[in-house]
């Protein structure tokens, strides 16, 4: 009996291990401040003294007493504490700035090890799916199953990514490189020969509008597999990425059989562009168009980068 194995992660603490040894017991700056402000003071104080007992007490000088005066005020007493003062206050200020970026650190820690550990059990429930799908022959629950997994591993491939990001933030042209990897080894044949290429520059969404592009993307490359390419052995996928800064286009070209006649995206009643047209309009605030030329077929997302604004 050849079942797919699962494997179980196991709960990591890893950033946070990562975290505690890359900490090494330097004095923060904020403290280095503090103290030099303890000890200037002093300094002055001391070098202050030294010169007027020397210049004007030990050596013979004809200086005025009020200048006497006046020098050992100003540069011994207001100069020290001056000095003191501002230090003291630099200290404070870097002290805050040391709080705050030690609160965005440890916030960032605790969202790294969240997406790590969601990805984890994404990967745990598309394990525990492969194990029911080989114990099922039966092609139609076959094929239910492996959709469902390959929908859930491009949800674990956001949150994969995102458990490595610094700022809650992901390249989704990367994003798609992987996405397209998972979708194409659950997908194409042994006998197909699928070329499918990814270009486009770096692009970073946050979670959200992440995780619903890898499933889009997913359903988008699935398609092109399972329809365009059905009666076919070679083709060739393109998903191309662009933005402006703010807008953001993704096109999905297959060179395959291309859209069915009458084919007509408000009226389909398949559940991988329901999905995909779902999350295009809800999570990414944008418009999903598909269309049939000559020699396949495109699919086209236009959204706006982690905004609220619509295309509708
Ligand atoms: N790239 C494509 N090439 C050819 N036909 C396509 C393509 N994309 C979508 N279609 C057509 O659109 C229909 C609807 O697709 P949709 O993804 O919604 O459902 P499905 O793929 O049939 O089922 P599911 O995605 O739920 O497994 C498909 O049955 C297919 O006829
Ligand atoms: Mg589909």
């Amino acid at each position: 009996m050849s079942h797919s194995s699962v494997t179980l992660p196991m709960v990591e603490s890893r950033v946070v291990t990562e975290r505690a040894q890359a900490s090494k017991p330097v004095p923060r700056l904020s403290t280095r401040v503090f103290a030099l402000s303890q000890l200037l003071p002093i300094i002055i104080l001391a070098v202050v003294m030294f010169y007027e007992v020397t210049a004007h007490l030990l050596i013979e000088n004809q200086t005025h007493p009020l200048l006497f005066a006046m020098e050992t005020i100003v540069f011994g007493i207001i100069g020290p504490a001056v000095t003191w003062a501002t230090l003291n206050w630099v200290a404070r200020e870097i002290r805050e700035r040391e709080r705050a970026e030690g609160e965005a650190d440890a916030l960032n820690a605790m969202m790294q090890e969240m997406h790590h550990r969601i990805k984890n059990n994404l990967q745990t429930v598309a394990d525990l799916l492969t194990l029911e799908m080989s114990r099922n022959p039966r092609p139609e629950v076959q094929e239910s199953l492996r959709d469902s997994i390959t929908r859930i591993k491009s949800i674990a491939a956001s949150h994969e990514m995102l458990s490595v990001e610094s700022v809650g933030v992901t390249d989704i042209t990367e994003l798609a490189q992987r996405v397209v990897q998972t979708t194409r080894r659950s997908m194409v044949r042994p006998d197909q020969r699928i070329t499918i290429r990814v270009t486009g520059p770096n692009v970073y969404l946050g979670s959200k509008q992440a995780t619903a592009f890898a499933i889009v993307l997913n359903e988008l490359v699935s398609n092109a597999i399972e329809h365009g390419f059905r009666e076919r052995t070679n083709g060739t996928i393109e998903v191309e990425l662009d933005w402006d800064g703010m807008d953001v286009w993704l096109r999905v070209q297959d060179d395959g059989i291309g859209l069915p006649e009458g084919f007509d995206l408000n009226t389909s009643r398949g559940l991988g562009l329901q999905i995909a047209r779902t999350l295009v309009e809800k999570d990414l605030c944008g418009k999903l168009t598909l269309t049939r030329h000559t020699n396949g077929t495109t699919a086209w997302v236009l959204f706006r980068r982690g905004s609220g604004l619509s295309y509708k």
